[in-house]
């Protein structure tokens, strides 16, 4: 019998539903696994006792990695398991991007009176869009979440360039081969009208997309992070939107730097907020761990 320590709801579900039988559940301070989504364990003593932490989500930067590694704390995330919900979301950013849908909307609930068709047919020229296909998409970063986002604006009629030094996207995700790989970001930077970013936050990429790298992108480009705020210099960011350097900048990370701006779209970190992504999350954290503590083996299923 394990015993497991969750800081969340979804994840302790998750073990209930799928894996709760070889478990104590919150019953001890001293616990052999630890599950959790958002929680911060940065400053955390650690029990004694504690084998693995398991990450129901993609990034583990609430996890004080490297601290876990030096005490033998085995850390892993839930990869590929709420890619799906992260896509879509990026998705209909894109499609926001576009077509003022929002703003339609809203004028719609505006019109009172019997003459709305006609009203309608009077002003809708307000709310002509553009449309997607036939622009480039630069994805930065093609691990699960990249790879889908890669494919599906490829299925929109995007042109779609991808940068990612280090996975083999070929052998690791399914990947179209209408996506060309370039080299360098630069080239991405330098070529496409909608920039997404989707690389963990690690000291190296901290802060990646610089004030430098901004002066690369096209005036008229659309930068796109749904991968974790900290990725973007955002005093950067702000400094190339005023100048016109930048169309816009959509975001699942607020800060409050950015909230006022009105070319700043900016979502409460929705990326992984669906409930089929909570389940399937919670479901390969808990079964991944279940088996790393009866094993000693990370398999993520
Ligand atoms: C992730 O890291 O998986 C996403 O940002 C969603 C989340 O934090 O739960």
């Amino acid at each position: 019998m394990y015993a497991i320590k969750t800081y969340n709801l979804i994840a302790e579900e998750g073990l209930r539903k799928f894996e709760a039988e070889n478990y104590q559940l919150n019953e001890t301070d001293n616990p052999d696994g630890i599950v959790l989504r958002s929680h911060n364990l940065h400053g955390m003593t650690f029990p004694s006792q504690l084998k693995a932490i398991a990450r129901a989500g993609a990034g583990t930067n609430n996890i004080p990695v490297q601290e876990c590694s030096e005490k033998g704390i085995v850390v892993f995330n839930t990869p590929g398991a709420n890619a799906n919900a992260v896509k879509e979301l990026i998705i209909a950013s894109l499609l926001l991007a576009v077509r003022p849908i929002i703003e339609g909307v809203e004028w719609v609930k505006t019109l009172k009176g019997p003459d709305v068709e006609k009203k309608v047919e009077a002003e809708k020229n307000r709310f002509v869009g553009s449309e997607l296909a036939g622009k480039q998409l630069g994805v930065i970063g093609l691990g699960a979440i990249g790879a889908m986002v890669a494919n599906d604006a490829y299925r929109l009629g995007m042109d779609v360039v991808g940068y990612d030094p280090y996975v083999s996207v070929d052998t690791a995700w399914s990947i179209s081969s209408r996506v060309k790989r370039v080299l360098t970001i630069e080239e991405v930077l330098t070529t496409s009208d909608y920039i997404t970013v989707h690389v963990p936050l690690l000291p190296s990429t901290r802060a990646m997309i610089s004030a430098e790298k901004l002066l690369l992108v096209k005036k008229d480009a659309v930068l796109l992070n749904f991968a974790r705020g900290e990725l973007v210099d955002v005093e950067a960011v702000i400094t190339a939107l005023e100048n016109g350097n930048l169309k816009s900048y959509l975001t699942d990370f607020a800060d409050e730097r950015l909230i006022e701006l009105d070319n700043a779209v900016v979502l409460p970190h929705l990326g992984a907020s669906t409930e089929e992504a909570e389940i399937n999350c919670a479901k390969m954290a808990s079964k991944t761990l279940k088996y790393f503590l009866e094993t000693g083996n990370i398999v993520h299923s």
